[in-house]
């Protein structure tokens, strides 16, 4: 008599072949991102990829230099594959520090110019997937009651007017703070520069983990003025905060949004396959879909009508790779903790 064994044993792997396209998700991998863009662009990006590939996404939502303090940390025993988002300059950091992976994503000939570049001055360990320009927003509704006239340049938050007034985040834990402190630099020279944060840390009312928490702050009215990027109050402004945004007369600088893989990741695989679909038109629309308004680096992604208009901001000629290398960015973060965090206010 044949064993009825063997048959069941068949007719499970059968079922479940059948069954293929609709395999649970873990069957097919997974892959661990650290996100350093909005948490609901975070959210949006996993369900789609989980969605279309069936790998599984482990997500962890964390500010730019605290993911590349983490990577850092976990040099010896990696537990992320990618990292998503953020301005530039802590990726190139780690890619320098050989914490990166080199990958060449198919996708590369379909960005803009600016972007293929970032990904060939990486040495192809990072790549480019939006730009930001960074700016200040002011409450209108509070320096109305004040009497206060809003802001045009970076010179103006220095007025004592501006009192415990005015947020930004930290440079250590925020890539959008990096980006202010790079950008004083550069207008400025160096020296110059820490005068104007020394003298900014008088109105300075609290340096922030994230450099989302002013945006927030400052459209609910717990400070007059945010230094952030123009695209996330512009944002706020469009869900109806009393927010405006302003680009500094004096010029200003800007991000780009970089992911990268993480080298000695568990999944390289489906890491790979991550950022291929970070660089798509199809992850880049999730901007005009949740209205964020920074602008995407695939060609054929569509523009948000409200993102703002480079063209029509005063920009400095602001150096991502300069400011992202690791000797430049460990030595300002590090003058900028004893020269400037530490005075008192
Ligand atoms: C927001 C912005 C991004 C930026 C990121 C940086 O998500 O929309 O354009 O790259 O913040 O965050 P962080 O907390 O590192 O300043």
């Amino acid at each position: 008599m044949p064993c009825p064994l063997p048959r069941l044993v068949m007719g499970a792997f059968l079922l479940s072949l059948a069954a293929g396209a609709a395999m649970p998700a873990s069957a097919q991998g997974q892959v661990t991102v650290y996100c350093s863009i909005l948490e609901e662009q975070c959210r949006e990006g996993a369900a789609m990829f989980e969605k279309s590939t069936g790998i599984k996404v482990a997500m962890v939502r964390k500010s730019t230099g605290e993911v590349y303090a983490q990577v850092k940390a976990e040099a010896n025993n990696p537990r992320g594959d990618v990292w998503w988002g953020g301005p530039g300059e802590p990726h190139l950091q780690a890619a320098a520090e050989g914490l990166l992976d080199e990958y060449k994503s198919p996708r590369l000939p379909e960005l803009h110019d600016w972007a293929q570049r970032h990904a060939q001055q990486s040495g192809f360990r990072t790549n480019a997937i939006y730009l930001g320009a960074l700016g200040l927003g002011y409450n209108s509704e509070i320096l109305k009651k004040r009497g206060v006239a809003a802001p045009t340049c970076w010179a103006d938050l220095l007025d004592p007017k501006f009192r415990d007034e005015v947020q930004i985040a930290d440079p250590s834990s925020s890539g959008t703070a990096y980006v202010f402190l790079a950008t004083t630099v550069q207008r400025l020279g160096e020296e110059k520069g820490f005068d104007f944060l020394k003298s900014l840390h008088k109105n300075i009312s609290q340096y922030t983990k994230s450099g989302i928490a002013p945006v927030k702050a400052t459209a609910l009215g717990e400070t007059a003025v945010g230094i952030a990027f123009i695209h996330d109050m512009l944002t706020q402004k469009l869900q109806g905060a009393p927010i405006e945004t302003v680009a500094p007369c004096e010029g200003t600088g800007y991000e780009t949004g970089s992911v990268s893989i993480i080298k000695g990741g568990r999944n390289p695989d489906a890491a790979r396959k991550f950022v291929d679909f970070t660089l798509s038109p199809a992850a880049q629309d999730i901007n005009v879909k949740l209205k964020i308004n920074s602008i995407p680096s695939n060609k054929a992604s569509q523009l948000s009508p409200d993102a703002p208009k480079f063209s029509e901001i005063k920009l400095i000629d602001y150096d991502t790779p300069r400011w992202g290398a690791p000797v430049e960015r460990s030595r300002l973060l590090r003058k900028f903790d004893t020269d400037v965090k530490t005075l008192p206010r």
